[in-house]
């Protein structure tokens, strides 16, 4: 995520027609299968399921049906201060399909991006995908490890972000550390990511009501005083105009919540101060200098669903080594098709991201290069030690509208400066308004999802 202000951009309109009966919903995971492959290519199916984060249910009395929050502020009934709303408040069950517009089948994921349903408009969503056991996160450890997937993108117009990542999340959502949170990971809890969001409502089992301001150009979204970082691994942000693959290491370990300087907010000129490098280190093919790789009916055409292949290399080609190197490799109608190479001048011919792709092109682009100043691969490589968690959303951007992504960015510099242009979009694109009016029916599929040795997942 590269955005100003972090995800502003999903939630629920949890409004609740007066004592509506019935709507407090059993939790059911949607069941998704996905492959554990051994050296050699053969896989074995594991029979899995996704959580939908605790931020978009419908939090209610824990006595009755009273909305804890609606829209974007906390009852100050029931919400007086932080530790009586964290006790008074109740996460609820989600109906996946109705509410929240995700549907599973086999091992497809369908993440529809405006869902009209009986009590509330929902845009955007993200889940997690489950152990097996069905009572925590999967843990995956990538070091010298491939992970695979398919995914469709044809549906994602400009100013979408259809995104595949990993953060490092406890296994349990956080409920073991911090006891006032009962829910855990069976409701999604325990969020962070690399931009440090301080729009979760619930950090460190206490809910995150203090100094809350509601957003003003987010009906369903507010900050609060805390933010939740941990190191994150975008293995895919990507619309049908745009994609990137971007490490993002913080210094520090797990989720950890921050407060002032810490958390690295635009709003205070603090971006580069935080714990978290905001910015990563992206490979993007057309921000790399090749413009007809990715696109419809391109090299790597995203009219069509494409396998995506991501390598997670080590220093010594072992799973205890240190993390080096993150290649991709794409498949599509049966033909391997290898990266892009970076074509920009002062920089050599990348396929992949190393820590001297991440140098040369901080210099190239001009950027500041908080990857090296958050400690490059490091954090990142120990991350991957203890393990992430598989997260796939859809979202929109009230920050930025995407344009980091899929136009060119920012918007105060010409396009043709050499690290500007991210895609084929216009500058205009990606207003929240207008494609949550324009294209709510816009989805992302993300289906036989792998992972295994290097070379086990793909042929
Ligand atoms: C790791 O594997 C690569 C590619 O197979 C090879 O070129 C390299 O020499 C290996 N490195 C070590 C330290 O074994
Ligand atoms: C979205 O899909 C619904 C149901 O199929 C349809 O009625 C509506 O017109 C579609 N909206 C747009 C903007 O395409």
């Amino acid at each position: 995520m590269f955005p100003a202000a972090a995800l502003l951009s999903f939630s629920l309109v949890a409004v609740v027609y007066g004592q509506a009966a019935g709507t407090l919903t059993t939790e059911t995971h949607p069941k998704l299968t996905w492959q554990k492959c051994a050296a050699g290519g053969s896989c074995t199916t594991q029979s899995a399921s996704v959580v939908l984060d605790s931020n978009w249910r419908w939090l209610h009395s824990t006595s009755g049906s009273t909305n804890c929050y609606t829209g974007n502020t906390w009852d100050s009934t029931l919400c007086p201060d932080a530790a009586t709303c964290t006790k008074n408040c109740a996460l609820d069950g989600g109906d996946y399909s109705g509410t929240y517009g995700i549907t599973t089948s086999g091992n497809a994921l369908t993440m529809k991006f405006v869902t009209n349903g009986p009590y509330s408009t929902n845009i955007g969503s993200r889940v997690y995908l489950m152990a097996t056991s069905d009572s925590a996160y999967e843990m995956f450890k990538l070091k010298q490890m491939e992970f695979t997937f398919d995914v469709d993108v044809s549906n994602l117009p400009c100013g979408l972000n259809g995104a595949l990542y990993f953060s490092q999340m406890e296994a349990d959502g956080g409920k073991a550390k911090y006891p006032t949170n009962k829910a855990g990971a069976k409701y999604g809890t325990g969020y962070c990511d690399a931009q440090c969001p301080h729009d979760i409502k619930f950090i460190n089992g206490e809910a995150n009501m203090v100094d809350w301001k509601p957003s003003d150009n987010d009906k369903n979204a507010g900050s609060g005083k805390y933010g939740t970082c941990c190191n994150e691994m975008d293995v895919w942000e990507a619309n049908s105009m745009g994609s990137a693959y971007t490490p993002h290491s913080c210094k520090a370990q797990g989720p950890t919540r921050c407060s002032g300087t810490d958390c690295g907010d635009d709003a205070s000129g603090e971006r580069h101060s935080g714990i978290c490098d905001k910015d990563g280190c992206d490979f993007n093919s057309y921000r790399q200098g090749d413009q007809t790789f990715y696109g419809k009916g391109m090299t790597v055409d995203s009219t069509k669903k494409m396998t995506v292949v991501t390598q997670f290399l080590t220093n010594d080609n072992t799973t205890s080594g240190t993390l080096s190197e993150i290649r991709r490799v794409y498949v599509q109608n049966g033909k391997v098709i290898a990266n892009s190479k970076t074509n920009i001048p002062g920089m050599k011919a990348y396929d992949s991201i190393t820590t001297q792709f991440c140098a040369e092109q901080k210099v190239a682009f001009g950027d500041v290069d908080d990857f090296a100043a958050k400690g490059g691969f490091g954090p990142m490589s120990q991350a991957m030690t203890s393990g992430m968690v598989l997260v796939m959303s859809i979202w929109d951007d009230h920050a930025a509208n995407m344009l980091w992504l899929d136009s060119s960015y920012p918007l105060d510099k010409d396009s043709s400066t050499p690290g500007v242009a991210r895609g084929a979009c216009p500058t205009d694109s990606g207003k929240p308004t207008d494609v949550e009016t324009n294209s709510p029916n816009a989805s992302v599929t993300y289906s036989n999802i792998k992972f295994g040795p290097i070379g086990s997942t793909y042929k």
